[in-house]
Parts: C-alpha cells; sequence; structure tokens
C-alpha cells in the first residue's frame, strides 16, 4: 500500500478549481433579494419536473394547489440538499489538513466547505420564508467496519448523488422562465458552484477508486455497490415527501407518495437524471454493472 495517494489529475484539478472559486467568490447575504411573497404568477419549478407530474392527482388539482404543491416541492428539494450538505459540511471539515488530502485538496476543500456553507444559508432562508420550515431528513446508516479506502469512497459517492441529482432539478429551473425569478436565481448559483464540485468529485473517485479498489476482496467490492444502489433510490425517495404533499393541502399524502413513485413519467424522470452519474460509477467500478434502476 503506497503512503503517497496519486492524486495527479485530483491535484491539477483542485489548483484549476481554486482559482474559478476566488474569481468568483460572493456574499451570499448580499446575492438575493427576499421578497415578501413569491410570484403569484409563476410556479416555482417547472410543472414537468414536479413529483405528480404524470399522475392523475396533479391533473385535479386547482391552479392554487399546483402553485402551493412546486412551492413546497422546491422547500423540499432545497431541504434534502441542505441535509446532504449538512453531512458534506462536516465530513470536509474532517478532512482538512489529514491524510490522504493533500495540499492542493485541502485548499480546494476549503473552498467546497465555504460554498456548501452558503448553499445551507440561501436554502435555510428560503424554506422558513416560503415553506415555514426546513424538512428534516432521513439518517443514512454507515457502515462500522470499513476496507482502506472505504469511508472516503463512501462520502464523495454520496456528495455525488446529492450534489447531481439536485443539479438537475437547478439546471431545469434555472433555464425556464415561466418559473419564480428568486428560485431561479439560487438555482442558477447553486448550478454553477456545483459544477465545480462535481468535476472535483469526478476526479478524487477517479482516482481513489483505482488506487483502493483492486486491494478489496469480492465481498467488500459487492457490501459498496450494494450501498450505493440502496443509497440512491433511499435518496430519491426523499423526493416524495408526504409532509411536502400535505403542505400543500393535497388529501391522502402516503397514498399519493405512493402513486407518484410508482407512476411512468416519474420513473423515466429518475432513469433520466440518475443515468449520466450511474454510468460513471459503473465506469469506475463502485457500481454493479447492472445496479439500481
Ligand atoms: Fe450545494
Ligand atoms: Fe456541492
Amino acid at each position: 500500500m503506497t503512503s503517497t495517494p496519486s492524486l495527479t489529475r485530483t491535484n491539477a484539478l483542485s489548483q484549476r478549481l481554486c482559482a474559478l472559486s476566488r474569481e468568483q467568490f460572493y456574499d451570499v447575504y448580499k446575492s438575493f433579494e427576499w421578497p415578501e411573497r413569491l410570484d403569484r404568477d409563476r410556479l416555482a419549478m417547472s410543472p414537468e419536473i414536479c413529483t405528480l407530474a404524470g399522475t392523475g392527482v396533479w391533473d385535479d388539482l386547482t391552479d392554487e394547489q399546483r402553485w402551493k404543491l412546486a412551492i413546497t416541492e422546491t422547500g423540499n428539494l432545497f431541504s434534502n440538499t441542505l441535509n446532504g450538505e449538512k453531512i458534506l459540511v462536516a465530513g470536509l471539515s474532517n478532512q482538512l489538513y489529514a491524510r490522504p488530502a493533500s495540499a492542493e485538496v485541502t485548499d480546494y476543500l476549503h473552498h467546497f466547505l465555504d460554498e456548501e456553507n452558503k448553499h445551507m444559508i440561501m436554502f435555510g432562508v428560503f424554506c422558513r420564508k416560503y415553506v415555514g420550515r426546513v424538512y428534516p431528513t432521513k439518517s443514512f446508516a454507515m457502515a462500522k467496519k470499513l476496507a482502506p479506502g472505504e469511508e472516503l469512497l463512501r462520502f464523495f459517492a454520496l456528495a455525488m448523488v446529492v450534489e447531481a441529482l439536485s443539479d438537475h432539478y437547478n439546471v431545469r429551473v434555472m433555464n425556464d422562465d415561466g418559473c419564480d425569478p428568486l428560485v431561479r436565481a439560487i438555482s442558477r448559483l447553486h448550478h454553477v458552484d456545483e459544477a465545480r464540485h462535481l468535476a472535483f468529485d469526478r476526479a478524487y473517485l477517479t482516482e481513489l477508486a483505482a488506487q483502493h479498489l483492486p486491494g478489496w476482496d469480492e465481498a467488500t467490492l459487492h457490501g459498496f455497490q450494494a450501498w450505493l444502489a440502496g443509497f440512491i433510490k433511499a435518496f430519491w425517495l426523499t423526493f416524495y415527501n408526504p409532509t411536502a404533499y400535505k403542505d400543500a393541502g393535497i388529501d391522502d399524502p402516503y397514498e399519493v407518495q405512493k402513486l407518484a413513485m410508482e407512476a411512468p413519467h416519474q420513473q423515466a424522470l429518475r432513469e433520466e437524471f440518475s443515468a449520466p452519474t450511474e454510468k460513471f460509477f459503473r465506469k469506475i467500478g463502485l457500481l454493479a454493472e447492472q445496479a439500481a434502476a
């Protein structure tokens, strides 16, 4: 086992990402105007990516209920992201100035952490102001006994799932001029930062996987792959939040959750949004060939 991990690409990329983060450095408290109410004439989320799109429930909603649902769904998306960012900030902080983080990686982790903290601030303001709360998270259990490198690989795989899936929603909304302008601005700012984080995740995961996977036995590798496939499924479930449905005035929220999860439009959406990330995980060996549908 080498004591100096080979992070050539990640180190070089970290230096470029640091330069970009410094160039684009911003004060989150000055980045947005927070109106008393969101735009009454626009939905907070593009209708086709709401979790009830493609269900009979959506067809039966009044305009007022759709407007409300798009806000609670956005609050749920932002809460999920914020809850994932809480885990990231704690983990990133632990990795600073510690092996295997190189000096270059540590420098970038400072920006990663700073940006995630800012994201939590803006998502927190949005959720409290327009939804009345941050929706709580499900806890995702971590395994107890881990192989060399496994903890870090799990951490950045989890980060990548949270960042990549949420980013699809950000991109749809920021490009949809029918959506609420504040939500579009938040989505755009988040997407710009996340593009750098995802580039880092990909480079670091690729080099960590190449370094550690050859040393793992089959049971460890299968355990990891099963955990990651399970995590992707569990994370998707959090998008279909009965409490967000209830807050939008929708009856039988648990029934509705089940209906929405099973709707073909929603299954296709989940597949479309997951596909690039799962392809990447398969390429570097973190997901089994046929995993995670
Ligand atoms: Fe973020
Ligand atoms: Fe991020």
